[in-house]
């Protein structure tokens, strides 16, 4: 909405006496050439985003537009508001504010995908854990170790350093989904640690993992504003890439003992997939991401049959370029693969024709040993990590992000996107070495 009238209230004068509003965020789940969803959460009076291409500070008055909320909810009595912005400029960075009589939020920004094929970066990962309860007991004399939830902050800086166009969550958020403080800290966490010194934010694309089984459904669609399936597309640079979010709790027993009926969404589901992957041949690459791997690489991790039954002939038949999975807690990347009875474990490698499947979390979340290896796999570790893609017209370099040693890590500025920080660690696959190409 363009702002036609003067603003009558004074707000810089209480700028920053309290926040009036937390847990920013932007997220991504309509055409990220033209739209943005920043959410929050409102303590006090009713919020509006401020935004602009140029960057007016923290006067809200100089923006030259504003947004009020579209959509709020009191899940979890955490009075989210969601903002969707639409008629954007594509490939455009914006300068944006929430405000409302009492707060001002610092001055953020964001960047618009865009609408033509162009290079690009995101981030893959999963697996975090929001609360410090389990941080383990130190050893007198020696430094105090760090917790899960250290690490998951570490990989949360590593996204402020390496400014992403945006990060593919493929789920886990918290330890106990149904814990409104968990999501809070998860929130806070996630605007403090992922936002650029300069306020460049990075939105999200989430995943239902089985963490957020505990409230059923309602978690993804109240917190993220997402479907309630959780199942969608999201295209970038028109033609370029068509991202497949999908969800693989629809078929866990977890969620059957909450909701009878989720046979059929599962099946609803499998069917919107083939459809939806039959009408995507136009695009130049398709990629999925989900939580549940369909083979994982630990040995205490299963996924019921019934996911590479239904959705691994599909990936073949529509060429999936390449598939995010979590849930395990370690790193893996397979060679490109499709389904054969007579492979190993129901696969087999093809260069030409086949899919990608990485994974499988770790961001922050205890590793695991990965201990299932198959002759397939192509490259495999146990340690905190997630993927930085570089996305070029002909090609994908894929990276696995070591997020240990993110204090010494430098930040990339604005317009090094497309290059590596000094200083960071990228795990080296034998053979291989620190950079898998797609195509193979
Ligand atoms: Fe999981």
């Amino acid at each position: 909405m363009k702002k036609s009238i003067v603003f009558t209230v004074m707000m810089v004068g209480v700028a920053g006496s309290h926040a009036a509003t937390d847990m920013h965020r932007l997220i991504w789940n309509d055409d990220p050439a033209t739209t943005m969803t920043v959410a929050w959460r409102q303590l006090g009076d009713e919020a509006k985003v401020y935004y602009d291409v140029v960057d007016p500070g923290r006067e809200p008055a100089s923006y030259g537009n504003f947004k009020c909320y579209t959509r709020k909810n009191d899940h979890l009595g955490l009075n989210t508001h969601f903002s969707r912005i639409t008629m954007l400029q594509p490939d455009t960075k914006y300068y944006f504010l929430i405000a409302d009589g009492d707060s001002v939020s610092r001055r953020y920004s964001f960047k618009t995908a865009p609408a033509k094929r162009k290079d690009f970066t995101f981030i893959a990962g999963g697996d975090t854990k929001s609360s410090d309860q389990r941080k383990k007991k130190g050893v007198e004399g020696e430094p105090p170790q760090k917790s899960a939830y250290d690490y998951g902050r570490m990989s949360n800086r590593m996204v402020a350093k390496l400014r992403p166009l945006f990060v593919l969550f493929v789920g886990d958020f918290t330890s106990n989904s149904d814990k409104a403080d968990r999501w809070v800290e998860w929130f806070n966490d996630w605007n403090e640690d992922t936002c650029s010194t300069d306020g460049r934010m990075y939105p999200i694309i989430p995943v239902h993992g089985n963490h957020e089984n505990p409230n059923g459904l309602t978690d993804l669609k109240n917190l993220f504003d997402t479907p309630e399936s959780v199942y969608y597309t999201v295209d970038f640079c028109d033609d370029f890439m068509r991202v497949f979010i999908l969800n693989t709790e629809l078929i866990s027993g977890q969620l059957k003992k909450k909701m009878p009926e989720i046979g059929q969404k599962w099946d609803a589901q499998t069917k919107w997939l083939e459809e939806t992957l039959k009408n995507s041949g136009n695009f130049k690459y398709r990629v999925a991401m989900y939580h549940k791997p369909i083979r994982p690489h630990t040995k205490r991790k299963h996924t019921p049959e019934q996911v590479y039954r239904d959705w691994a002939p599909l990936f073949a038949e529509y060429k999936l370029n390449l598939s995010f999975d979590g849930d395990s807690h370690m790193h893996k990347i397979t060679y490109p693969l499709v389904p054969d009875p007579l492979g190993e474990d129901g696969f087999r490698r093809d260069d030409k024709h086949g899919t990608m499947y990485i994974g499988e979390g770790s961001w922050g979340a205890s590793p695991r040993a990965a201990d299932a290896l198959r002759g397939w796999t192509l490259s495999h570790g146990s340690f905190n990590q997630f993927k930085l893609i570089h996305v070029h017209r002909k090609k994908f370099l894929i990276r696995t992000v070591i997020t240990d040693n993110e204090a010494e890590v430098e930040s990339l500025k604005e317009g090094q996107e497309l290059k590596l920080p000094k200083g960071i660690q990228l795990f080296d696959t034998p053979g291989m070495g620190t950079t898998i190409r797609y195509p193979f």
